[in-house]
């Protein structure tokens, strides 16, 4: 006879999307305290089971709570003013140039105090967990100091210390050049390397770093200065990488076993080996195009045909994707970019836990995972991608815990 547990937990007669595929036959997934026990089809239950499991949900869609692996949540200040001249016709690039852009937030970011930025970040957060997310990654580089920079990833820590979700941290100093810096981008880049890195990994800030290699951020030998940086404190890295043109981006980034590549709408045939073969998460990011109205598409069908793994993100960030909504961009990664929606579900669940290197732990149903799962009201898996609605969330599980009911 099986041990009666009181943190036992059965799930049972649900449609379970596993973070790989749908499964035909109901289904019942068992939890011990925080951790996934076991996964099974209903009649492969015994009766003791039955008997022995306080039930906590019965039926609807099962999926793997959702991963936001690539999001900027942390800011201060807004940049609808920004939108408007887009609207008029000035370009991401344009606004840039001019100041605007990733430097206007810079601005906000270190006027506001730490409890500001916490204030703000974490009602975008609650968003993001009624949306069923339940880990997200928080990536700095509106502070552009070592102290403001920390200011950011404290913050985020603290997110997660305080909600029932797991925060990942990125460091990416090197965004974009703070103006304090103007006309002395490889100085900057000294600071990024030679003070901020070394600075973050000694408080263990950050679990890994970025860069924003592009014609208007970092180029090539900046970044890989950075990437070295990062592999001498023992982070691992990822980039923001042929964004708005072509840099050769991606494949440095393989070269130095990144977790995944990030936009990537320029990405070539070539590019596609190289982090195929490092192993490397494709992070398409939707959200960031439709605001653009960008026209260029990632290369989806070479990166199935190399069979790299795809996360999608919301990419929240108060410029270039001003989305808090991981399920609205499950939809546009089907509009936009063509993925089907068992890739767009692969794609915030097992991809997105690839992309964050914790994919042992998190992304999948299976025994020995973390109990993070969401139950939803829908008949399919399928309809998270194809209808745009609220109010489908009916239990959201947080390391064995119904957080949301
Ligand atoms: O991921 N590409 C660069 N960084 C962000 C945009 C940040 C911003 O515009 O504030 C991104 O799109
Ligand atoms: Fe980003």
């Amino acid at each position: 006879m099986p041990q009666s547990h009181p943190n036992r937990q059965l799930w049972r007669d649900v449609t379970l999307f596993d973070g790989e595929r749908t499964y035909d036959a109901p289904m019942a997934v068992i939890t011990d305290n925080d951790r996934i026990e076991r996964v099974c089809r209903m009649n492969e239950l015994s009766d003791a089971d039955i008997a022995d499991l306080p039930v906590a949900g019965q039926g609807g869609v099962l999926t793997p709570g959702l991963i936001d692996c690539h999001t900027h949540l942390v800011f201060g200040g807004q940049r609808a003013g920004e939108f408007e001249q887009r609207l008029e016709g000035a370009s991401y690039a344009d606004i840039a140039a001019q100041g605007g852009g990733i430097i206007s937030t810079v601005r906000a970011t270190r006027e506001a105090s730490e409890d500001d930025l916490y204030t703000s970040a974490a009602k975008r957060l609650q968003g993001l967990m009624a949306d069923g997310v339940t880990t997200v990654e928080i990536k700095s580089g509106y502070g552009l100091t070592t102290e403001h920079e920390a200011k950011m990833l404290r913050v985020a820590r603290r997110l997660g210390e305080q909600y029932p979700v797991r925060v990942v941290t990125t460091f990416l100093g090197a965004h974009a050049l703070p103006p304090e810096y103007k006309d002395r981008k490889d100085d900057y880049i000294d600071l990024v390397c030679n003070d901020m890195i070394p600075s973050i990994a000694d408080q263990g800030l950050a679990d890994a770093v970025d860069v924003f290699c592009e014609g208007i951020a970092f180029n090539l030998d900046q970044t890989e200065r950075v990437f070295q940086a990062a592999h001498k404190h023992g982070l691992p890295i990822k980039g923001h990488v042929e964004q708005l043109s072509h840099l050769g981006g991606a494949s440095l980034a393989a070269k130095y076993n990144a977790l995944s590549v990030d936009h990537i709408e320029w990405l070539t045939e070539d590019d596609v080996q190289a982090i195929a073969e490092s192993g490397t998460v494709a992070t398409l990011l939707p959200g960031a195009f439709y605001t653009l109205r960008d026209t260029q598409v990632p290369p989806i069908d070479a990166l199935r045909r190399a069979r790299v793994p795809m996360a999608i993100a919301t990419d929240g960030n108060p410029g270039s994707s001003p989305i808090f909504q991981l399920t609205l961009i499950l939809n546009m990664a089907c509009t936009l970019f063509r993925l089907t929606p068992t890739e767009a579900l692969q794609g915030v669940t097992a991809n997105a836990a690839r992309a964050l290197g914790l994919s042992e732990q998190l992304g999948s149903i299976q025994p020995g995972q973390r109990a993070d799962f969401c139950i939803w009201d829908i008949e399919q898996p399928a309809e998270l991608a194809y209808a745009i609605a609220p109010g489908r969330l009916r239990q959201r599980v947080f390391d064995g815990v119904i957080t949301h009911a």
